[in-house]
């Protein structure tokens, strides 16, 4: 469920229209929903409410949306944070996340990285090799601390998602093989500077289906038992992300979040550990829009080029993974079309939809692309020199410029003293 809804004719956010957003912001520019977005953090947390022991960790994946208010929100909310870079970790500590509610993930954190992040504190390192382990234990002995470290282990499971982000299958570069974990894990245990704290997967986004995270989360299960045997203490483990939203009706539907919790419980039920979760999407996902306005119309061989102000810079999924994302007017006349829908980028992959049944659009007017609250302005660039999209925050009858319109000297580069 999201709060934008047609009212009077026009779509709102919450209780503002998008018609008022687009007059004074201007379009492109993106527009999130606080109560969506509060919304969704409840749900998930609810759904696994009570899987594994003590309190279960809800670590919002910073990548699938970083902007800093919703940031703050989502740590208002109660929600923890995954991250990936010292950046996501320095801006969720300023939206208001504890330290000891941070899991930091990735196959290339630098010396550096490290180094900041240990020193201000964390929860946990998701370290994916034992090259990085042994890193680690030398960053952590040349700054006298020490790092709690959980493997992220790769159960070789395909998740039935693009392939582009598909992350737990052998020939993924994340994690480390199960039949290799008792010796990652003997190996770190003897490192100084290092005190094993858990264990993690996550091995794909946008699923659509239970079955392989069930899968993977069984053979997790085993190595957690075979590592523990081996006398390792495992306190924490670290379910990732990955629960798909849906981006449209016809497509196959995700499985709800409380399915999702139903699941874990029953897989881990027995596994003695505090449970770390980090949706991005599902949180995000469905808060968010994209509104644009219509440039002009072209004809077309088969079907009219409607050409929008929004491009493939500005929301990239539809180029990079063939993504679908729902296409509405904002003030719907009851007619249909049948359209192609692309941006002003000089290149042909600057498409959002080909041969789409959509409501019928004319120059001028306004449209949003729905289900663009994650991975859409965190992946947007300024190429062909276009501005980086604004971002919008709704709270209720009030809203904000969460991010301004960039400039294009920001991003116009400078010149050296040889060409001046
Ligand atoms: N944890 C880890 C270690 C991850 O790599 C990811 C996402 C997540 C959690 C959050 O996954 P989610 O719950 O959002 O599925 N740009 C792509 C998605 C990339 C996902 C990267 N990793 C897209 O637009 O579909």
């Amino acid at each position: 469920m999201d709060h934008f809804e047609l009212r009077h004719d026009a779509l709102w956010c919450e209780r503002v229209p998008l018609t008022e957003i687009a007059a004074e912001a201007g379009t492109p520019t993106y527009v999130y929903s606080t109560a969506t977005i509060v919304r969704h953090a409840e749900v998930m947390k609810s759904a696994v409410a009570g899987c594994g022991t003590g309190q279960p960790l809800v670590a919002y994946a910073v990548k699938a949306n970083p902007n800093a208010a919703v940031l703050a929100t989502l740590a208002r909310a109660g929600l923890g944070a995954d991250v990936v870079s010292v950046g996501e970790y320095d801006k969720a500590r300023a939206a208001g996340v504890r330290a000891d509610e941070i899991v930091f993930s990735g196959v290339g954190k630098t010396e550096a990285e490290m180094s900041a992040v240990m020193k201000s504190g964390l929860l946990q390192f998701n370290v994916e090799s034992v090259e990085e382990a042994r890193t680690l234990s030398a960053v952590a002995q040349s700054i006298g601390c020490v790092a709690p470290i959980g493997f992220r282990i790769n159960p070789d499971v395909a998740a039935g998602t693009h392939a582009k982000i598909t992350t737990g299958t052998a020939d993924n570069k994340f994690g480390i093989a199960a039949a290799d974990a008792l010796a990652a894990y003997a190996e770190a245990s003897a490192l100084p500077g290092l005190r094993i704290t858990g264990m993690t997967v996550h091995i794909g986004s946008q699923l659509t289906s239970l079955e392989p995270l069930e899968e993977a989360f069984t053979r997790l299960g085993r190595v957690l038992q075979e590592v523990r045997a081996a006398g390792h203490r495992i306190d924490l483990v670290d379910l990732g992300g990955g629960l798909g939203v849906a981006y449209d009706s016809a497509l196959p539907q995700p499985p709800s979040p409380q399915a999702y919790g139903d699941m874990v419980r029953r897989v881990t039920a027995g596994w003695d550990a505090r449970l770390i979760f980090e949706p991005g999407r599902l949180i995000v996902a469905n808060a968010g829009v994209l509104l644009a306005r219509v440039i002009r119309i072209k004809p077309g061989a088969q079907h009219p080029w409607l050409i929008v102000d929004a491009a493939m810079n500005d929301l990239m999924r539809p180029a990079l993974y063939e993504a679908y994302h729902r296409i509405e007017a904002v003030r719907p006349n009851g007619r249909r079309m049948i359209a192609n829908v692309v941006g002003p980028v000089c290149e042909s992959g600057d498409t959002f939809a080909l041969a789409r049944d959509m409501d019928e659009l004319a120059p001028g007017d306004l449209v949003i692309f729905r289900s663009a609250g994650a991975y859409c302005a965190a992946m947007s660039s300024g190429y062909n020199s276009r501005l980086l999209t604004p971002e919008v925050l709704v709270d209720g009858d009030r809203w904000a410029t969460v991010r301004r319109r960039v400039d294009i000297d920001a991003i116009a580069g400078c010149l050296p003293d040889w060409l001046t």
